[in-house]
């Protein structure tokens, strides 16, 4: 038997918080019928376990998210744990031992100062530069480092870690994160060069589309330290002071809208290396930086998920790339040139028809890198500190363009499923969602990585939410997110529309106000409550419900207080089911359904989620209290607007999957809503709000053969169509493409000045919520209760789809199925991992008889840890219209 261990942090991460530590345990190759009936932790200082030994025993099946024995709470503190089990055959070995590293954990740690030189952020970034001697061996030494900008550290020549963009985005005058990095093998004996490169980054560069600059300040400026520990046992801390110099090198202009401009011809190329000359390099401007705010970082960093190489063309004026694959990212382009040619590179998701540039969706995010070569000869170029959200970019150049390859960043979330099936474009659109997740959480949830938006819009976050959590392991991401939007809600209780809130900060810059009139809209503030409940249902967390207990409370207080008799009012602007396809192209707002009855809706979803919080860590009180505001407001909202809502399928869809039609009335909604399904020959008729919801509201109320006449549509209107116009990302909209390959142009009112009127993005991925009914339908893997402690199989097979495979990397370890037809038969292999039972819920007809491993069993029959061979004779297969 072999126990692997993990913590609630990212896996090889060091300079974590202290605090509680979470712990989780899989187990490998328990014997069958084997379970755990108890466990024993153990937390030490050393890694042989006889220093600082502490330890725990329960007798509990729990292994999941158990505190360690052990809790941190000193800073560079490195702690030791292991878990053994006892099962009915005794007590296991040790697990493999996990390793927990904090960091500073106090801000005041960052003994040095603020640094940073007077440019504006129109001018060329700053490099920052210091030396310093090693005279002894070294044992070990550590970076901690932040910024109000975006960085690099640079020691000895080379880029310490591997982080991209660091710090990450958090609302910066309230929270900022220190990175942590194992520095040991840069250090030499001798001379030492500590380099940064500081730049705008999210902190003074351009930002949201209001494309306003020095949002958060007019000055970046880095704080950091290297920490050495020689092996005589003394130690020493470089760290940013007055001594250092600044000068500018190549990198002329930084920002991530619009790119970057490189003059090599001005580098200093050896700048942060040992033995420059910096004497022509001036003092630095010492910074103020509240250090009280600062934290550890505790969810992974953005760093290089992906190097796809292009294919280029050459054009008359100009080579087109090709990356096959729209990415957030750069392109690393390698040139023969001569000292002097100047290589522009521009980006953009499509080509037109005529094969240029599709631009206009940029807005006024110029996505443009320029570099002037600085020497003669075969080189590669790549941009610093931008990125761009593209398949495709044009350079136009002086020098031959040798080769190019796309770059693809991502906040670096460990993956959670796959999935292979027999239909190719149904496995295309896994992908595609999967590479719009991907593309879009770049240190925060964004909306979209092209325009001049990239922001943490906490609607799309929330319709995502589910489908995210079948893709990908983004619990620390998303406890980090969530902290966030707690620290950016108004006292009020009102949860702005994007996290961080960059639109609240503008709005108090714009000397007329208000950019963006919002008191709280649903679907989007409900990502408070919606979130960490997600959260705990995929992962098992109840931590993070405990965390933002108080910040749901408040959400749920604010919003419904504005409904009169238990219904949202009709005057407040909402968003409502934002992007309806039927809504006029300008104003996505106006959808079908009425924004007020998706806002009474959610108030009562939200309350009655919350009531369920606070059953599990609040106060009963709490629960009785929401509940009954949930379904007082489920019930006015249906008397007064369930009509008209009906008459639409976001209307009801939301009613069944909401409950807010009463149960006497769930199968006529539901048949109405098949009918709208039908009517429209599956074609999609939800906006944001609708279509993550649409296909649980057919399918869960005996409607599969709708649901799967939806999913499989390859007309325009679905999420197959993009595919067969060659989509590699899901779409903001619907339409964003014709079939004879126009692009739609995205209208939209109220743009800012200076930009295209439009907004379109082709990597937007709200619609792609629905991939997590795939897992859980054409699959056949769903969890039932929270963390997959207990699962379903039930895969659902359809005409078209013969096979399929995959699985969810649980907390547990991987839950596997690869089902195939045979005839009328469906046989599937199944994994089930230690710690999960899983429930059958097979495809069956009444002529059907099921057996696993050769013994006939039937629905409802539970499977525990191990391998299994299932066999469902005449079973039922769905047929589309
Ligand atoms: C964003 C959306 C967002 C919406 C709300 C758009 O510009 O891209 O995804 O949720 O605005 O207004």
């Amino acid at each position: 038997m072999q126990i692997s261990l993990r913590s609630q942090y990212p896996a090889k991460q060091i300079g974590l918080p202290g605090g509680k530590l979470e712990l989780s345990w899989k187990v490998y190759g328990a014997p069958s019928g084997a379970s755990q009936i108890a466990y024993e932790l153990q937390s030490a200082l050393d890694a042989d376990f006889t220093i600082g030994v502490k330890m725990d025993q329960a007798k509990s099946s729990d292994s999941q998210y158990v505190v360690a024995p052990h809790e941190p709470i000193e800073s560079r503190e490195i702690s030791f744990h292991r878990v053994r089990i006892e099962t009915q055959n005794g007590w296991s070995d040790w697990s493999g031992v996990h390793v927990h590293e904090t960091g500073l954990l106090s801000g005041a740690e960052l003994i040095g100062l603020a640094i940073g030189d007077e440019s504006s952020s129109t001018d060329a970034p700053p490099l920052l530069r210091k030396t310093f001697q090693i005279t002894k061996p070294v044992r070990s030494a550590r970076l901690y480092a932040t910024a109000h900008g975006t960085y690099d550290v640079m020691i000895n020549g080379a880029k310490a870690g591997d982080h991209i963009l660091a710090p990450g985005w958090t609302p910066y005058p309230k929270r900022l994160l220190v990175d942590a990095h194992d520095v040991t093998n840069h250090l030499v004996e001798g001379e030492n060069a500590f380099g940064v490169l500081l730049t705008d980054g999210w902190y003074r560069g351009k930002m949201s589309f209001f494309n306003m600059l020095d949002n958060y300040g007019k000055h970046s400026s880095f704080l950091g330290q290297i920490e050495i520990f020689y092996e005589d046992g003394s130690q020493e801390i470089i760290t940013s002071d007055a001594s250092w110099k600044t000068s500018t090198g190549g990198v002329r202009f930084a920002s991530i809208y619009d790119g970057t401009t490189m003059d090599m011809t001005m580098a200093q190329p050896a700048w942060c290396k040992p033995g420059f000359d910096d004497s022509g390099w001036g003092p630095v401007s010492v910074r103020e930086i509240n250090k009280l705010i600062l934290e550890p970082l505790s969810a992974p960093p953005v760093r290089v998920k992906e190097e796809i190489p292009m294919v280029l063309r050459q054009e008359a004026d100009r080579v087109n790339l090709d990356g096959s694959q729209n990415i957030s990212g750069w392109v690393r382009l390698t040139v023969d040139g001569k000292r002097g040619d100047k290589v522009v590179v521009r980006h953009a998701e499509i080509l037109l028809p005529d094969k240029t540039l599709h631009t206009a969706p940029l807005r006024a995010a110029k996505a443009t890198d320029t570099y002037i070569l600085g020497k003669d000869g075969v080189q590669d170029l790549e941009p610093k500190h931008t990125f761009h959200g593209f398949q495709f970019a044009d350079v136009v150049s002086d020098a031959k363009v040798l080769k190019a390859v796309a770059i693809a960043i991502t906040s670096d979330n460990e993956d959670r499923g796959s999935f292979e099936s027999s239909h190719k474009l149904l496995n295309k659109l896994h992908s595609n969602v999967l590479w719009s997740l991907r593309d879009n959480y770049v240190s925060i949830p964004t909306d979209c990585p092209q325009r001049d938006e990239r922001l943490g819009w906490t609607g799309d976050a929330q319709a995502f939410i589910y489908a995210a959590n079948t893709l990908v392991n983004e619990n620390a991401f998303f406890r980090s997110w969530m902290k966030d939007l707690a620290l950016d809600q108004f006292e009020n209780g009102k949860v702005p529309m994007v996290i961080p809130d960059i639109l609240e900060i503008q709005h108090a810059l714009l000397p007329n106000g208000a950019p963006f009139p919002d008191d709280g809209t649903a679907g989007w503030g409900d990502a408070a409550v919606v979130i960490p409940w997600a959260q705990y249902l995929s992962f098992g967390d109840r931590q993070i419900l405990v965390d933002q207990l108080s910040s749901m409370q408040k959400w749920v207080d604010y919003f419904s207080a504005y409904c009169v008799d238990g219904v949202f009012p009709a005057e407040m602007m909402q968003l409502g089911d934002w992007l309806d396809p039927d809504a006029p192209e300008d104003k996505p707002f106006l959808a079908k359904v009425s924004a007020r009855y998706v806002a009474s809706c959610y108030v009562s979803h939200s309350a009655r989620i919350l009531a369920g919080i606070e059953s599990l860590v609040g106060s009963s009180a709490n629960a009785e209290k929401y509940k009954t505001l949930g379904d007082s407001v489920a019930q006015a909202t249906w008397n007064l607007l369930g009509a008209e809502a009906r008459k639409s399928t976001t209307g009801c869809s939301l009613a069944l999957e909401f409950e807010i039609c009463p149960d006497s009335e769930r199968s006529a909604v539901a048949a109405e809503l098949a009918e709208l399904v039908r009517k429209d020959k599956g074609a999609i008729s939800t906006g944001f709000l609708g279509t993550p919801v649409i296909m649980d509201a057919l399918s869960t109320n005996g409607y599969l053969k709708e649901a799967y006449s939806m999913l499989l549509r390859e007309e325009i209107r679905s999420w197959l169509y993009p595919i067969t116009v060659g989509a590699t990302t899901v779409w903001e909209r619907w339409e964003a493409i014709q079939p004879d390959g126009t692009p739609a142009t995205g209208g939209l009112e109220g743009h800012a000045e200076g930009s295209e009127p439009s907004m379109i993005s082709f990597n937007h991925y709200a619609y792609g919520a629905v991939i997590d009914w795939v897992y859980r339908n054409v699959l056949g893997v769903a969890s039932k209760e929270p963390g997959y402690v207990s699962a379903v199989l039930a895969p659902r097979p359809v005409v078209g789809i013969e096979s399929c495979k995959g699985s969810i990397e649980t907390g547990y370890g991987s839950l596997a199925i690869n089902w195939k037809l045979d005839g009328d038969a469906l046989v599937a292999l199944v994994n089930v991992p230690f710690g999960i039972v899983a429930e059958l819920d097979l495809p069956v007809t009444e002529s059907s008889s099921v057996s696993v491993n050769e013994h006939s069993a039937k629905n409802g029959d539970k499977l525990s840890h191990g391998e299994y061979q299932i066999r469902v004779t005449n079973a039922s297969i769905v047929s589309t219209f």
